[in-house]
């Protein structure tokens, strides 16, 4: 069964709720939704495995720690995603990054992938897959599939706003990924947009509207 982790941090609850503004210019916009996805991405690497490695303080040698084996990638879906990664590699500067391009088939509305560039180790890495708005479910679940397809394993999925229907949607398709939300919305309207929600995020992050 999925985790399901809602962030009830008061700096995220903070944030989030200056990005829903309209008012809220685009870099505002822009530079929050890095700092939300670095304070989601703290939570969601907190089980990563440790290592021990021995070193030395300019006192005495000691043991500190480090995080374990291949480390991580993180997969933004193209296009509102690829700013929560920047978000993300302000705290993880290592990892690798992969993305995953989707337009939406306007007469089956499911998912099509455009594009999909991995790092050739992605299936030794612990995968951080994140799109800013979970709606109904289908990009993510796609993203994820697609990801599963190539031999990867250890998935989790990251967002800022998810409706109702699009975690019910994520976490029956694919029970073993974990779902770190920044804050859980009331419902999707007739054209998929989450409500209360904040508008199309790619928009307001690229000041496309
Ligand atoms: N994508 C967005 O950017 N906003 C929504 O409300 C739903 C999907």
């Amino acid at each position: 069964m999925s985790k399901v982790i809602i962030m009830d941090h008061p700096l995220i609850q903070h944030k989030i709720g200056i990005m829903r503004r309209k008012t809220t210019s685009t870099k505002e916009f822009r530079d929050l939704v890095s700092e939300v996805a670095m304070l989601i991405c703290y939570e969601a690497t907190r089980e990563l495995p440790l290592a021990d490695i021995e070193i030395e303080t300019p006192l005495v040698k000691t043991i500190a720690h480090e995080i374990a084996g291949k480390k991580l990638c993180i997969v933004p879906i193209l296009r509102a995603g690829l700013h929560m990664a920047d978000g993300i590699l302000n705290l993880i500067p290592n990892a690798k990054v992969g993305h995953i391009g989707l337009y939406r088939n306007e007469e089956t509305l499911e998912p099509v992938e455009y594009f999909c560039k991995l790092p050739v180790d992605a299936d030794e890495r612990e995968i951080f897959v994140v799109d800013p708005m979970l709606a109904t479910g289908g990009s993510a679940s796609a993203a994820i599939t697609l990801l599963k397809n190539k031999g990867i394993s250890k998935i989790h999925f990251l967002c800022l706003i998810a409706a109702p229907e699009g975690v019910k949607r994520l976490t029956e398709l694919h029970p073993d990924v974990d779902v770190y939300i920044g804050a859980l919305d009331e419902r999707l309207n007739e054209h998929g947009y989450i409500l209360p929600g904040l508008g199309d995020a790619g928009d307001r992050i690229y000041g496309t509207k």
